[in-house]
């Protein structure tokens, strides 16, 4: 259920009455509960248009909406605001629908196919820090595209081509007995092949022959990468498993698996006109710009923008995607500016599909540093993640006492959904700034307050039993606000789909949390003296705001706890 969107229509009605085409027909949220529900703020702009009076245009247009039966107050305030509050007979009648699996969420009317670019690590080294916000910030949208009823294609567009494997290989030569020992330490294995490389040069040239010769087509040099590829692609997927991120091998859409394409790219772009030669190197010049982007060197080898350019045109073209959201590291976003405007240019995306860097900072420690090992080391991902699980294991077990295997299950669940949520929580443009103890606090914007709501209400309705689903009367302030909250639930989606930020569905779900203790420590459910009606209106009233919890937790790639 849009709220907005509704309240828009209605607008839109009462605009048409007037005879009067504005320019902006949103409504926003009050600004604070006195206020009513929504405001319309667009007279005064209007007015200075029309040249009129915003009063009286304000007046006009209130007189015209109070007709509809969704508003029961309307009100006019200062110079032109319009304040409105819902009638509690439309919220109550649209709470039933909050009562199902989806929380009253429909699916969106026109789906498409979206396809998301996340995760993506370089295979010559083990996952780290650094791959971590791609990975969940990636999985959260696509798992929002899709809860909308969109068509999601995951990509893992690892990074398996490159000079590093050169290395690897004359590493791998130098050391083939016990090849499988080597590498079930990645980390220790490109570090070695780096040392070797760094120290001889005649270890350097080997490599640098192993290049050329992985190039060109070397079945045994390809044998050894696509050893090296599968052995990094096992470790990487046991992170996804862990962190419970849906990707796997189906998603692996690899920078090798354009090699063949490239030359043709760059014959295609040059004979558009969009590629130029440039002092041996084919290059694309852009308008008021003096940094080309290349697409060929000089020595007829391609890169990293290249194989972007033949993954936009596979998407769009073979795949058909409309929207396809670059889940990169903000420091990458020159390359993709540049990588979009050349695939317009060269006709790969026309200006029907959305092509989208979604850019994300650093990831740093308290003192504003980026995260690194207490030696000064990249932390390794798999390291990280056991060491939030421990951790949230040691929260838990001070708060409550468990069976062994409850507390395992419920620290994975608390560890991992902690991991991700604060993470997703702050706008991810923003650096981040990891802190273990802010992240596993029972009381904030975190994943634990939201999975204790969630809990909390859980044992309330085991509690009550079987009752009937009702429409909630809404009788005081705490319960309309409730209800309104949850009842918003499809405009928060919307816009973080809109905006591809996951952080506005986790400010929705602190408020709608916070606002659920409130109305749990004013309006007792199963106390005594608590009447049949009160009780059952109030039961159907938790449920909904359950289910809107459960949605978005999902949708974060968060599972719920029925106790903790
Ligand atoms: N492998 C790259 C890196 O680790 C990220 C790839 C992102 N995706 C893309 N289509 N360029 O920096």
């Amino acid at each position: 259920m849009q709220i907005k969107s509704q309240i828009n229509n209605i607008l839109e009605e009462s605009f048409k009455a007037l005879n009067i085409t504005p320019k902006s027909l949103q409504v926003s949220d009050a600004t604070k509960p006195e206020f009513g529900d929504y405001q319309y703020n667009g007279a005064m702009a209007l007015a200075k248009e029309l040249k009129q009076n915003p009063r009286e245009i304000a007046i006009k247009l209130a007189n015209e909406l109070e007709k509809s039966e969704l508003f029961e107050k309307v009100e006019v305030a200062g110079p032109g605001f319009i304040n409105l509050t819902l009638s509690s007979s439309f919220l109550s009648k649209n709470l039933l629908k909050s009562l199902d699996e989806r929380a009253g969420v429909s699916l969106k009317e026109n789906p498409i196919k979206v396809v998301v670019d996340y995760s993506s690590p370089n295979m010559a080294k083990q996952m780290h820090v650094g791959h971590l916000r791609s990975t969940i910030i990636g999985d959260t949208l696509a798992n929002l595209f899709e809860f909308l009823g969109d068509e999601v294609i995951r990509q893992n567009h690892i990074g398996d081509w490159g000079t590093q494997f050169g290395m690897l290989i004359a590493y791998f030569e130098e050391n083939q007995k016990d090849i499988d020992a080597k590498l079930s330490d990645l980390e220790e294995f490109y570090k070695a092949a780096k040392k070797r490389f760094d120290e001889s040069e005649e270890f350097a040239k080997k490599a640098r022959e192993y290049v050329v010769k992985l190039q060109s087509g070397d079945e045994g040099c390809l044998r050894l990468w696509s050893a090296f590829i599968d052995k990094s692609l096992q470790h990487c997927q046991e992170v996804y498993d862990k962190l419970g991120v849906k990707l796997d091998k189906n998603c692996v859409k690899s920078e090798s698996s354009y090699n063949d394409d490239l030359g043709n790219i760059v014959t295609e772009l040059e004979s558009k006109g969009v590629a130029k030669e440039s002092q041996g190197a084919k290059c694309i010049f852009f308008e008021g710009s003096d940094n080309p982007l290349i697409v060929q060197k000089q020595d007829g080898g391609f890169l990293y923008a290249t194989t972007d350019l033949a993954a936009i045109r596979y998407r769009v073209q073979e795949l058909g995607a409309k929207r396809v959201c670059y889940v990169v590291d903000a420091r990458q976003s020159e390359h993709f500016r540049q990588v979009f405007e050349a695939a317009r240019l060269a006709g790969f995306a026309d200006e029907r599909v959305l092509l989208e860097h979604i850019a994300f900072g650093m990831m740093l420690d308290k003192s504003g540093k980026p995260f690194k090992t207490r030696d000064g080391g990249t932390v390794k991902l798999i390291d990280l993640i056991d060491e939030a699980v421990n951790r949230a294991k040691e929260v838990i077990s001070r708060a409550n006492e468990y069976s062994q295997e409850e507390l395992e299950k419920i620290a994975q669940v608390v560890g991992i959904g902690s991991l991700k949520y604060a993470d997703l929580s702050i706008n991810r443009q923003s650096n981040y700034i990891f802190d273990w103890d802010k992240m596993l606090s029972l009381d904030g914007n975190t994943a634990l307050y939201m999975q204790y709501a969630y809990a909390r209400i859980n044992s309330i309705l085991n509690k009550a039993g079987e009752f009937e689903t009702r429409e909630p009367k809404l009788t005081d302030t705490l319960e309309r606000r409730l209800a309104l909250k949850v009842l918003a639930l499809e405009d928060t989606l919307l816009k973080a789909y809109q905006e591809a930020m996951p952080h506005i569905i986790t400010n929705y779900l602190y408020e709608l949390a916070t606002l659920f203790m409130k109305f749990y420590e004013n309006n007792p459910i199963l106390k005594e003296g608590v009447d049949e009606e009160t009780k059952i209106s109030r039961l159907n009233l938790a449920k909904a705001t359950a289910n809107a919890i459960k949605v978005s937790l999902n949708i974060l790639g968060i599972e719920v706890l029925e106790r903790i």
